[in-house]
């Protein structure tokens, strides 16, 4: 055991994982994170409601669920690099493991469209950071390009082992609060939706589809590529993380929405806003943005009639608050300067 006292998700999962002895474990920390319950929230959106804590990660989301599997079979096969394109977090997560195992790591991101705490992250880990005159999509085709002509190992989600590392999730949630009615997430590239989809089917091996929750993918209206079934060539949206156009796991993320009798929905910037308030003043819980996208989407859904009243509902917060300050700070309470006297504070503490 690598980490003595933290129970880190290789070695949590390790019978379901494909690792062996010879897999050096790169770890940080990651999983095993808070399933918080939501009654406050709950009741406004009229269900059950449930928070997982995927910012409690050590770099502040899901991302390092995967990348602990990626860069340790990295490693494993002596790699010496490792690229990523990114909208913030998984080049923050790749830094993290990297920077751990000793490897050079190499991101590239959409110039201006990352929330400031993931790009100080890759910048103080060491990563190289290139940020392009384009969007993620970009991005992540030129780093294919890259890593199919040069030895250096492509850790997006396409790297099959990150998918395998956010599974995890999944069994977790299962093994806290069995099997709830509905779980809802945030939908970029549709990585993670596919991850979840394997990791309940791997958790409930037994039975039909009812042992497992409906997935309701979230997605922005302006990078909603998945509801609208076609690509969308210029991706716009307040939620800079899953500002994604071309999603590359969009046929397993369909196949995950379709088999689990779940969906797809799109909300607008405004909602995903209020929702993102909403669950910090209520639960006094702190996501970023594209986050929040989730329940947003869950509140959508209700208004539908989809989700049905009293539902169990799992909200996965992808990403921590602190991630994006700049968003809490123009949408929070205001500031309040005063002289520094006893009256003056007393006047407005107590009216
Ligand atoms: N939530 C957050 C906070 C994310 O950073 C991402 C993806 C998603 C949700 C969507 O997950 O792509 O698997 O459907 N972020 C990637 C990145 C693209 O580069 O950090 P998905």
């Amino acid at each position: 055991m690598t980490h003595p006292g933290t129970a880190c998700l290789i070695d949590r999962y390790r019978h379901r994982l494909p690792v062996t002895t010879a897999t050096p474990v790169i770890a940080l920390g990651e999983g095993s994170t808070p399933l918080v319950q939501a009654p406050r929230l709950g009741a406004e959106l009229g269900v059950d409601l449930w928070l997982k804590l995927e910012g409690a990660n050590p770099t502040g989301s899901f991302k390092d669920r995967g990348m602990t599997m990626a860069i340790s079979k990295a490693a494993e096969d002596r790699a010496e690099a490792v690229i990523c394109a990114s909208t913030g977090n998984t080049s923050a997560s790749a830094a993290a493991y990297a920077a751990h195992a000793g490897l050079r790591c190499v991101v590239v991101i959409p110039g201006g469209k990352i929330a400031l705490g993931k790009l100080a992250q890759a910048q103080i880990m060491g990563a190289v950071v290139c940020a392009i005159d384009g969007s993620f999509d970009d991005a992540l085709r030129i780093v294919r390009e890259l890593a199919e002509t040069h030895p250096i190992t492509l850790v997006n989600n396409l790297n099959p082992y990150r998918l395998e590392g956010q599974k995890t999730a999944a069994f977790e949630i299962v093994e806290e609060l069995g099997v709830p009615d509905w779980v809802a997430l945030p939908v970029g590239n549709g990585g993670n939706i596919t991850a979840f989809w394997r990791g309940f089917n791997e958790a409930v091996t037994a039975g039909d589809a009812s042992d497992r929750p409906r997935l309701l993918g979230c997605q922005a209206d302006g990078s909603a590529a998945m509801v609208r079934g076609e690509d969308v060539l210029e991706p716009e949206t307040v939620a800079t993380a899953i500002r994604i156009g071309r999603p590359v796991r969009r046929v397993e993320a369909a196949a995950a929405a379709r088999e689990s009798e779940g969906g797809f929905v799109a909300v607008s910037d405004d909602e995903i806003l209020r929702w993102y308030e909403r669950i910090a003043r209520l639960e006094g819980v702190f996501c970023e943005p594209s986050s929040a996208t989730s329940v947003a989407g869950v509140a959508r859904a209700r208004a539908a009639g989809t989700i049905v009243e009293g539902e169990r509902v799992v909200c996965v917060l992808t990403g921590h608050g602190l991630k994006d300050p700049g968003s809490a700070s123009a949408l929070g309470a205001e500031v309040i300067t005063l002289p520094a006297t006893r009256h003056a504070i007393e006047q407005i503490a107590f009216g």
